[in-house]
């Protein structure tokens, strides 16, 4: 038990919240969900990303201020994140005043210790990634690998801050603390990196209105990553409140998608370090949802709406595949077959299916009362592993493998129901404990699956005869076999996840 602090990208308002953002935000959620379960203290921290030129561009072209265009499609991604039930516990604009002080803190605590100078900057440069690129670097010579449109040549003074400097401690950091990154693969990476040679970076423009004034030099605004980077610390009082800050800092993951791992795990931990903040103590680094092999961007034009999918499969439908269908740290690729798929055998055919067999042969075998389970139930062992597993699984960040042992009990169980089938035998003890390692496992399988699945999970667990809410257990305790009290009543109620007759023709 202790504190846990982690943090999602936050998202630039240039676009409406699509299915990347959600898959970032959901992987998130469950991962604090499962440590509200071991009893931390959870602080999950989402937001939006308002300043620079992009966002000034995409105001412009609306017709609007960028603090009015900002107004607009930040509440989008508030609302978004409610219909996917999403727990955050802050949602951080930087355009707020609390940001704005923890930057220019920040600013300043650099720039007083030296790593923050006045220079010349000429080069090329994406609008779309707000970052400049070296030739080599561009896509046939003249586009950006990301955006696959022309760069544009910028010249100008800014304030620099010396990542050169960095080098050797950074190396030194990671070297001591060998699992802050996951996956490890991405750590290697970033030692790539870094080994390969640290530029100094711009952190300022003077030809952007946009932003926040560096604080000792106002003609100059800040660049966007060094001022997007920084919400992290304003939403835990960085500046403004001492003992806020330490209490949360440092944050424990930063989930991030692999196209910001150079500014998080070697700008980021630099700017700390010159500035004498503790780095981060972990890093998640997540691949991206493909759509047809592509990265999906409002300018690849392949965007799908996370609430579309809602409506289409269920909120815990749209929850589950994201977090099932593909190891986090890879490369996944959506589709609307894989979905209806996804859902139709894990959900609707196992936990859909176990619950309803459960509850129908327990209505009519054992007078719709749940009988305990047997302390030396076949089960148990089945469940003691699942626990295991996922707990494991969530130590690593890793969604897809944990709701792999849970789905293995839920196997296990309903295979365990097929072995026994006290669908065919007279009521009495042998039916009687059939059924009460089925519940328990039942029990037992709601408290794993609630942080992907949290409204289901409850409606699992008010079905089989437990009170309160399954979020409000506790983990290790909870999941030890033969918490499942007996006696309770058991309801059939509708199908939790109905087959869906689509999965060929989608
Ligand atoms: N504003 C910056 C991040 C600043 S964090 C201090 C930004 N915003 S973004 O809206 O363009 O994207 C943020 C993140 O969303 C990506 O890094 C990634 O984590 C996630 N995704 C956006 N598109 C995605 C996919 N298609 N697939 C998976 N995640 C993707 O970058």
């Amino acid at each position: 038990m202790g504190r846990f602090y982690v943090t999602t990208p936050i998202y630039y308002v240039n676009a409406r919240p699509h299915l990347g953002h959600a898959y970032t935000t959901i992987v998130g959620d469950a991962l604090t969900r499962w440590h509200r379960l071991l009893g931390d203290d959870v602080h999950y921290l989402t937001g939006t990303d308002e300043h620079g030129l992009k966002i000034q561009q995409a105001a412009d072209a609306a017709g609007k201020t960028p603090k009015e265009f900002a107004d607009e499609i930040a509440p989008l991604f508030e609302q978004a994140w409610k219909r996917l039930n999403i727990a955050n516990d802050d949602f951080i604009r930087t355009t707020e005043p609390r940001h704005r002080v923890a930057v220019e803190t920040l600013l300043r605590a650099c720039y007083e210790a030296g790593d923050i100078y006045l220079g010349t900057y000429s080069g090329l440069y994406c609008v779309g990634c707000e970052e400049y690129y070296v030739a080599d670097e561009l896509t046939n010579g003249t586009d950006c690998p990301i955006h696959k449109r022309p760069v544009e040549h910028f010249e100008e003074e800014n304030y620099f801050f010396r990542l050169s400097a960095f080098e050797q401690r950074l190396l030194d950091w990671y070297d001591s603390h060998p699992d802050a990154i996951v996956p490890d693969f991405r750590a290697n990476e970033v030692r790539g990196f870094i080994k390969g040679g640290l530029r100094d970076f711009s952190i300022s423009r003077r030809s952007l209105e946009w932003g926040i004034p560096i604080p000792w030099d106002p003609k100059h605004v800040t660049y966007v990553w060094f001022d997007a980077l920084t919400n992290y610390l304003s939403a835990v009082g960085y500046g403004q409140d001492d003992e806020r800050y330490r209490a949360w800092w440092p944050v424990d993951y930063h989930l991030i998608g692999k196209d910001i791992i150079r500014f998080h795990c070697v700008y980021w931990p630099a700017m700390l370090m010159s500035a004498g903040v503790e780095p981060p103590r972990g890093w998640a680094v997540g691949g991206w949802l493909l759509v047809d092999q592509e990265k999906m961007s409002k300018s690849m034009g392949n965007v799908v709406n996370p609430l579309d999918l809602i409506d289409d499969i269920g909120l815990d439908g749209f929850r589950y595949y994201v977090l099932a269908e593909t190891p986090y740290g890879q490369d996944g690729d959506f589709t609307r077959k894989g979905l209806i798929k996804r859902y139709n055998a894990d959900l609707a055919n196992n936990l859909g299916n176990l619950l309803a067999r459960v509850a129908t042969v327990v209505g009519k075998k054992c007078g719709g009362i749940g009988p305990r389970a047997a302390t030396d139930s076949p089960l148990a062992p089945a469940a003691a592993l699942a626990y295991e597993h996922a707990a494991a699984a969530w130590d690593n960040v890793q969604p897809s493998r944990a709701l792999e042992a849970t789905w293995q009990l839920i196997r296990a169980t309903n295979a365990h129901l097929e072995t026994n089938e006290p669908w065919k035998a007279e009521p009495g003890p042998v039916v009687d404990a059939v059924m009460g390692d089925a519940l328990e496992a039942l029990r037992i399988i709601a408290i794993l699956a609630s942080p992907a699945v949290p409204s289901t999970a409850q409606t699992v667990w008010e079905r089989i005869g437990m009170s309160g809410a399954v979020t409000d257990e506790r983990l290790p305790d909870a999941a030890r076999w033969g918490g499942y009290p007996g006696g309770a009543a058991v309801v059939k109620g509708e199908a939790l996840f109905p087959r869906r007759s689509d999965e060929d023709d989608s």
